[in-house]
């Protein structure tokens, strides 16, 4: 099946950040920590002998450029002190923070205020805002504090203040404003600085539902626009699906799956990720390019016998026949090409077939497979970008699709060549 289960096809991406076996010890004696964590003692079983907490145990991985890396976990599992890490709001105990490259654990200050003021920028659930201050010089707060002239950090503000549909309200005093108003002002003062990497710690976790869904479309949007990378925390599955380029579910300080948001869904590690995902809606999760398969498409010009000798070399029931524009003109099945003397290919082509949009959610194509036939699907031109097989339509909404290639256990992390990356369009294409 082709599900694409890891992502990895983006990690032929540049990597904005890295990070390599990354441990967090709270408590006297990190050395002791880490050697029993390294010795295979759990974290509650570390905590009870010696009062120490592995709030982050060994952990690696890579954020691309420009990608939503989401983070998920029970409350405890480590995430805010693997953020934080990030821009050493705490200290790692060991391991490497690599950001374009550059090993930020060995900074010094001023180094660090560098990167911080260059490339970072941070949001809380419980920012703060100052209520003395107006919106915009709460958002300008942060340029204030960098040296920017007032001038042009009032120019900024209002910048990010317009991103976030505030401009209006610049000069009013935070408390005027809604919750969610207040949590855009937190979402502009991030903005404001141009950040590359923006480190969002649920952002939006204390807002109603309706007004959390407007956030979460608003940050797609710009992240679209501005390219930033964004590591994002969440609690919320279906915050994460959403947003999420990848998704990594952190349990008792280390990641225990790392994958596309298909993969999770489809392919739960264990039990606890499984918990997360139960009561997600497949058929609505996953588009029907979630599970392309090429096509293997004959050309206008195939002969019977070419189409017979494809067949020979497939696992397949029925192959498209596609025009000179790449567009689907019919379907032969296997049984017909086997069975005929058959004159002409033309003779046994079916020219009613099922068809789908790529990026139709599995919902819609319930129908379509019935027929039993690949489903062919087309893109906006209309083109042949690939074929569904019913089966497997069956198979992951039945929830036993466990038969393929897996979703991704950490510990087995080697890259693996994936044949697409369905989770950007599968949602992106609603925000473009
Ligand atoms: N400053 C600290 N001193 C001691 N222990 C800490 C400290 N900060 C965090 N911890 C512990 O580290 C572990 C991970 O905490 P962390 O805040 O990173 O979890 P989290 O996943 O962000 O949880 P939540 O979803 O509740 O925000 C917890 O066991 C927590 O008690
Ligand atoms: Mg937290």
């Amino acid at each position: 099946m082709s599900i694409d289960t890891t992502g990895n096809d983006a990690a032929r991406k540049e990597a904005k950040v890295r990070v390599e076996h990354l441990y967090k010890v709270f408590g006297a004696q990190p050395d002791d920590t880490l050697r029993r964590l390294q010795a295979g003692e759990t974290k509650d079983r570390i905590y009870a002998d010696t009062g120490s907490v592995a709030a982050v145990a060994d952990v690696s991985f890579d954020v691309h450029q420009g990608e939503i890396f989401v983070v998920m976990g029970l409350s405890g599992s480590g995430k805010s002190t693997l953020i934080r890490c990030i821009n050493r709001l705490i200290e790692p105990t060991r391991g490497r923070i690599l950001i374009d490259d550059e090993d930020i654990v060995g900074l010094d200050a001023e180094a660090l205020r560098r990167l911080r003021r260059d490339k970072l920028s941070m949001v809380f659930q419980h920012f703060a805002l100052f209520p003395h201050k107006s919106v915009g010089e709460n958002v300008e707060y942060g340029l204030k504090i960098r040296g920017m002239p007032a001038r042009e950090r009032r120019d900024k503000a209002l910048k990010a203040l317009e991103q976030v549909g505030l401009a209006a309200h610049a000069d009013v005093p935070p408390d005027n404003l809604s919750g969610g108003m207040q949590q855009r002002v937190g979402l502009a003062r991030g903005l404001a600085v141009d950040p590359e990497l923006m480190l969002m710690d649920e952002p939006f976790s204390a807002l109603d539902p309706l007004i959390r869904r407007d956030m979460q479309d608003e940050l797609l949007v710009l992240q679209q626009r501005l390219r930033m990378t964004i590591i994002f925390i969440t609690h919320d599955l279906h915050e994460a699906l959403r947003l999420g380029d990848r998704i990594a579910i952190m349990k008792d300080g280390r990641f225990v799956q790392l994958g596309t948001p298909e993969a999770i869904v489809a392919r739960p590690a264990d039990d606890y990720v499984a918990a997360f995902t139960r009561d997600v809606d497949r058929a609505r999760v996953f588009r029907a390019r979630a599970l392309r398969r090429d096509a293997e498409a004959l050309g206008p010009e195939a002969s019977v016998e070419k189409a017979r000798e494809r067949l020979a070399q497939l696992e397949r029931t029925a192959l498209y026949v596609i025009d000179a524009h790449d567009r689907p003109q019919g379907v032969v099945r296997r049984a017909s090409l086997e069975s005929a003397a058959a004159p002409t290919l033309e003779a046994l082509l079916e020219r009613d077939f099922p068809t789908a949009h790529e990026d139709q959610e599995l919902v819609e194509l319930y129908d379509v497979c019935a027929t039993g036939l690949p489903v062919a699907l087309v893109d906006g031109e209309g083109r042949l970008t690939g074929v569904v097989e019913p089966l497997e339509v069956f198979r992951l909404l039945g929830g036993n699709g466990g038969e393929s290639d897996g979703g991704e256990a950490m510990g087995d992390t080697a890259s693996r060549p994936s044949e697409h990356a369905g989770s950007l369009e599968m949602r992106r294409r609603n925000h473009g």
